[in-house]
């Protein structure tokens, strides 16, 4: 575990436009060992284009992002994962037709989880029920066996964080896990993001429930435009003017 307040990840000058919209544009921000940092914007912002800069889903025009030493522009996702840097995706990806747990098996295989198996021990079925168990999922009833396709959005959106978890993550990045999610829904995941930063992952979440957000997040980074317009301590942040107008007419909680 490094230092705390040391920057895990460097995002630096990213650009991005798809044809003649810019959609990122001279992005720079640090996220933080051990911090939860928000991510926030109105829709179209650009926040789900960064996520995928960072996480090797989509290459940026400019710019680089570094993890530790490590330059992550350039790599490929499944290698960014095995870094520990992992993400969730804004619309949630199963594997259908595979129990629930069964999802978890695919990441369990990869390099880096079979490293830390070896001292865990016990049969990866068992250690996809104990994942599944760690974000929500009751045990003691069926729905760890169910599958995917008939799953609730409340245990898809759970089933994108024990995919991440199976990796043994330094870095969660979460984009928008509480959408679609009912306000007792949301109000019971923030206990798991909370035990998420208790364990050391840091965490840069994607949200539009700002209420939400700011009762777990250190910090945040607003957007606009695909241009950084603040950065800090969120009721700091909120209260500026061009923070506020960004958020006119945006439903978000506060
Ligand atoms: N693959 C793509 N091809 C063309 N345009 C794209 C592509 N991906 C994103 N865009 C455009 O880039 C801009 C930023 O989109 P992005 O999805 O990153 O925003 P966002 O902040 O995640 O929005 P939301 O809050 O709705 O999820 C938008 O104008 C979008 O239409
Ligand atoms: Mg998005």
């Amino acid at each position: 575990m490094g230092e705390k307040n040391a920057a895990l990840i460097r995002v630096r000058n990213l650009r991005k436009s798809f044809g003649g919209v810019v959609a990122v544009e001279g992005l720079s921000f640090d996220l933080l060992q051990g911090e939860v940092l928000g991510l926030i914007g109105p829709n179209g912002a650009g926040k789900t284009t960064i996520v995928n800069m960072i996480t090797g889903f989509t290459k940026p025009d400019a710019g680089e992002v570094l993890f530790k030493e490590t330059r992550l522009t350039g790599l490929p996702p499944y290698k960014i994962a095995e870094l520990g840097v992992t993400r969730t995706f804004q619309i949630v990806r199963p594997y259908p037709s595979l129990r629930a747990y069964k999802n978890l098996i695919v990441p369990l295989w990869s390099p880096r989880a079979r490293q830390f198996a070896s001292t865990r021990g016990g049969d990866r079925d068992a250690v996809a029920i104990d994942l599944l168990e760690e974000v929500g999922f009751e045990r003691d009833a069926y729905v760890p066996y169910k599958l995917a396709s008939a799953l609730p959005l409340g245990y898809l959106k759970r089933l994108e964080l024990a995919r991440c978890l199976a990796l043994r993550p330094e870095v969660i990045i979460c984009d928008e896990v509480f959408s679609g999610l009912s306000m007792s829904e949301i109000a019971s995941m923030l206990p798991l993001i909370e035990r998420l930063r208790m364990k050391g992952v840091t965490l840069l979440m994607i949200e539009h429930r700002l209420r939400e957000l700011f009762s777990v997040a250190d910090r945040v980074v607003v957007v606009e435009f695909g241009v950084k317009i603040g950065e800090g301590v969120p009721d700091e942040v909120m209260q500026d003017e061009k923070v506020r107008r960004a958020y006119l007419g945006e439903e978000t909680g506060l």
